[in-house]
C-alpha cells in the first residue's frame, strides 16, 4: 500500500492527522507506517524529516523516514502503546523542515543560474543538507571564473521573485515537453516535477519554497572537480532574508478553502496595489503577472473554489482585473519608450583629435621643401659607430675638434676598424655612408633627418634634438649651389622676404666652412625696429643684429669624399645640418624663447601648434 504524501500538495503544512496502517518493531526501534504523511523521505539529495507522532496512549518521536517502494516508513522510539487503525497526530520538526527547503531550493536556483551562463550545461547530481557541503554537480566542465556570472543570475532570479511551482505528470508528457532528465526515471509512474517561473521544469521529489523571494541568501563558494565531474558548491545562510512584503503571492498560491465575492476582490485590490509599487522592467512584469505561472493566472485559480452562486460575477471580476493589468503595462511601456526619446538635435561633444608633435610637422615639411628640388629623404643610425660620426669625416682619433662635440659613449666593445659605438652628435654621419649606399657613385641628392645627442641642457640646447643634413655631390657642384639652396630653403619656410647669409667658420668635414644664418623676421635682416612710442630706430630684440644663425655648411672636404670612396678630382660637393628645433623657433609668431618647451609634454602648450 502506497502512503499518501501530503507534502506534495502543500509542503508548508506542519501538523495533519493519520491512520496507523502497520506497526513493526526492530529491537529498540520502533517502524510506523501511515495512511498519508507530512514526514519527508529521505531522498533527491534533501535529508528526512524529524518530529513527533502522538496517539492517544502514545508517543513516537520520528527519527529517520525512508521512501521503502511508496510506503513511507517512519523510524523511531515509541513510549506507550500503539495498534494498526490507531488515529495519530503528526508534526514536523519545521525549524529543520525549512532549513532543508531553503538548502534545497537554492540548489534549484543555482542549477538555473549555471544553465543561463552556460546553457549547454546538464546537471546529474546535488546535495542540499546531508553531510556539511551543499552543491551541484554537473557532467559539463565548468570553470571557478564563472563564479562571480552565477551569482549575479541567482541574485536576478531571487530579485525577480519568481513562482516556484511543482506538479504530478506522466513519464510520457515529461518527454513531451522536452523536459531534461538529469538521469534514468521510473516509466510506469507519475512524476513530480519543479518549476521556477517560467525556466524550464525539472523532475524532483523534494520539499520546495512557493517563491525564489522567500529564499535566504545563497552563496556560490567555489567550483571544483570531483571524480571527473565539476561541482557548484553552495552556502545557505540561516538568518532570514529580509525580502519586500508579498501578502498576495503567499495567499494566492494554495487556494484550498471556498473563496467569498468579497475576498476576491480584496486580492484583486491587492494584487493592482502591488503591481502598482513594483521596480520592475515591463518585460519582467509581464513575465510576474500576465506570464503562464504568473500572478495573474495564479489568482484566476480561486474560481475553483468559489461559491458557484457567484462564479460568474467572480469571472467578470477577474476580466477585469487582467485588463486592467494589460493597460496597465502597455502605458508603463509607453512611458518608458518617452523616457528612452534622443534628441537628435543636440550637438554632440567633439571627440578630441590630437595632431602631430610640433617637430614632427617641421620634419615633414622639410622633407617636401627639399624633395621639390630633387633631394631624397634618407635614414641613418643615430646609435653609430664611431668611424662615421667622426673619423670618416676627417676628425682621427685624438684630434682636438673631437672636444666640441660633448659624445655620449655606448658602454660596449669597440670594433677594430670602426671603433666605438656613440649616440650620434650630429646627422653628418649620413655622409659618408650615402655615399657608401651608392656605392661612391655621385650624382648625391640626400636629406638626412635624425635625432642627435649632446652632453647639453639650456634654454636654446637639449641633450637629444634633431637636425636635417644636406648633401649633394656631383661634377662641377660649387658655392653658389649651396648659397641658391640655402635661399630656396629660407624663402620656402620663412617666407618670401627671407634671405640667407654665410659667414665663414670651421669644421673639420667641409673646407671651406660656413655658419648659415637667416634673416630676422622682426626686423627683415636690420637689425633695428621702431619703437611704437618713441618712433625712433631701437635694436631688434628678437635677434639683436639681424640675423639668426641656423647651422653650419661648407662645401665637403676631401678627405671625406675620399672616405666615401669618391675621387675629390672628379667630384665636389656641399653639405650642411642645422637644428630642427632652432630652425622651427625661428619661425613668425612662435615666439618660443626656450626650446625645452617643446619636450615638456605639457599639453596647454603643445596644443597650440
Ligand atoms: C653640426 O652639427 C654640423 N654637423 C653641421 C654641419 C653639417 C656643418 C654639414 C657643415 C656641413 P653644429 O654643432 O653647429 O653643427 O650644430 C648645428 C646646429 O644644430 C646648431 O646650429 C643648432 O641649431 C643645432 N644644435 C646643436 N646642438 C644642439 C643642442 N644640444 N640642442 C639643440 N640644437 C642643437
Amino acid at each position: 500500500m502506497n502512503t499518501k504524501i501530503l507534502y506534495f500538495i502543500d509542503a508548508y503544512q506542519k501538523t495533519a492527522s493519520a491512520k496507523v496502517v502497520e506497526v513493526l518493531h526492530d529491537g529498540n526501534q520502533t517502524g510506523l507506517i501511515l495512511d498519508q504523511t507530512i514526514f519527508y523521505a529521505q531522498g533527491g539529495g534533501q535529508p528526512a524529516d524529524q518530529g513527533s507522532i502522538m496517539g492517544e496512549k502514545s508517543a513516537f518521536t520520528v527519527t529517520h523516514v525512508s521512501y521503502n517502494g511508496g510506503a513511507i516508513l517512519h523510524k523511531g522510539k515509541l513510549s506507550g502503546e500503539i495498534a494498526v487503525g490507531d488515529k495519530v497526530t503528526l508534526e514536523v520538526d519545521w525549524r529543520r523542515r525549512y532549513q532543508h527547503m531553503q538548502q534545497h531550493t537554492a540548489g534549484h536556483i543555482l542549477d538555473q543560474a549555471v544553465k543561463n551562463v552556460v546553457p549547454s550545461a546538464k546537471s546529474v547530481d546535488g546535495n542540499h543538507g546531508i553531510g556539511k557541503q551543499c552543491y551541484v554537480e554537473f557532467e559539463t566542465e565548468l570553470v571557478p571564473a564563472l563564479v562571480p556570472q552565477i551569482q549575479k543570475q541567482i541574485q536576478d532570479i531571487v530579485r525577480y521573485n519568481l513562482p516556484i511551482t511543482t506538479e504530478m505528470v506522466t513519464y510520457d508528457e515529461l518527454i513531451k515537453r522536452g523536459i531534461k532528465l538529469p538521469f534514468d526515471l521510473p516509466k510506469n509512474k507519475d512524476l513530480r516535477i519543479v518549476q521556477i517561473g517560467e525556466y524550464p521544469a525539472m523532475p524532483d521529489g523534494g520539499t520546495q519554497l512557493k517563491t525564489t523571494g522567500e529564499a535566504w541568501p545563497i552563496a556560490v563558494t567555489g567550483i571544483t572537480l570531483h571524480e571527473g565531474r565539476w561541482r557548484v558548491l553552495y552556502e545557505v545562510k540561516k538568518e532570514t532574508q529580509e525580502v519586500a512584503k508579498l501578502p498576495i503571492v503567499q495567499e494566492i498560491l494554495s487556494p484550498t478553502q471556498t473563496t467569498t465575492l468579497q475576498e476576491l476582490q480584496t486580492k484583486i485590490a491587492e494584487l493592482k496595489q502591488q503591481f502598482g509599487s513594483e521596480k520592475l522592467t515591463s518585460e519582467e512584469l509581464h513575465t510576474k503577472y500576465l506570464g503562464k505561472k504568473g500572478l495573474f493566472n495564479q489568482l484566476a485559480q480561486v474560481l475553483k473554489t468559489i461559491d458557484p452562486a457567484v462564479k460568474r460575477e467572480a469571472g467578470q471580476l477577474l476580466n477585469f482585473c487582467k485588463t486592467f493589468l494589460e493597460t496597465e503595462l502597455q502605458q508603463r511601456q509607453t512611458n518608458t519608450n518617452e523616457t528612452l526619446w534622443t534628441d537628435l538635435t543636440i550637438p554632440g561633444i567633439q571627440p578630441k583629435i590630437g595632431h602631430m608633435h610640433p617637430i614632427s610637422q617641421a620634419m615633414e615639411e622639410i622633407t617636401h621643401i627639399f624633395e621639390q628640388i630633387g633631394f631624397t629623404r634618407a635614414r641613418y643610425p643615430e646609435v653609430d659607430w664611431d668611424h662615421y660620426v667622426f673619423e670618416a669625416l676627417n676628425m682621427p682619433p685624438n684630434h682636438p675638434a673631437r672636444d666640441e662635440w660633448e659624445t655620449f659613449f655606448i658602454d660596449a666593445p669597440s670594433n677594430s676598424q670602426l671603433g666605438k659605438i656613440v649616440l650620434t652628435t650630429h646627422t653628418s654621419n649620413g655622409q659618408v655612408r650615402e655615399m657608401e649606399r651608392l656605392n661612391s657613385q655621385p650624382p648625391i641628392r640626400m636629406i638626412n633627418i635624425g635625432r642627435c645627442y649632446r652632453r647639453q641642457q639650456d634654454a636654446t640646447h637639449t641633450q637629444m634634438f634633431h637636425q636635417f643634413e644636406g648633401l649633394v655631390v656631383d661634377k662641377g657642384i660649387n658655392i653658389q649651389h649651396l648659397k641658391g639652396t640655402l635661399n630656396y630653403f629660407a624663402q620656402q619656410f620663412y617666407g618670401p622676404e627671407t634671405k640667407s647669409r654665410i659667414r665663414p667658420f670651421h669644421f673639420q668635414f667641409t673646407e671651406p666652412s660656413f655658419e648659415v644664418d637667416f634673416s630676422c623676421h622682426i626686423c627683415h635682416g636690420t637689425g633695428k625696429v621702431t619703437d611704437p612710442e618713441t618712433n625712433e630706430k631701437v635694436k631688434c630684440k628678437f635677434c639683436k643684429s639681424g640675423w639668426h644663425e641656423v647651422g653650419g655648411a661648407g662645401m665637403v672636404h676631401p678627405n671625406v669624399l675620399r672616405a666615401g670612396g669618391i675621387d675629390p678630382d672628379e667630384y665636389t660637393g656641399f653639405a650642411f645640418g642645422w637644428g630642427i628645433e632652432r630652425t622651427y623657433t625661428l619661425r613668425e609668431g612662435l615666439n618660443i624663447d626656450d626650446i625645452r618647451l617643446l619636450y615638456s609634454g605639457d599639453l596647454r602648450f603643445l596644443e597650440q601648434f
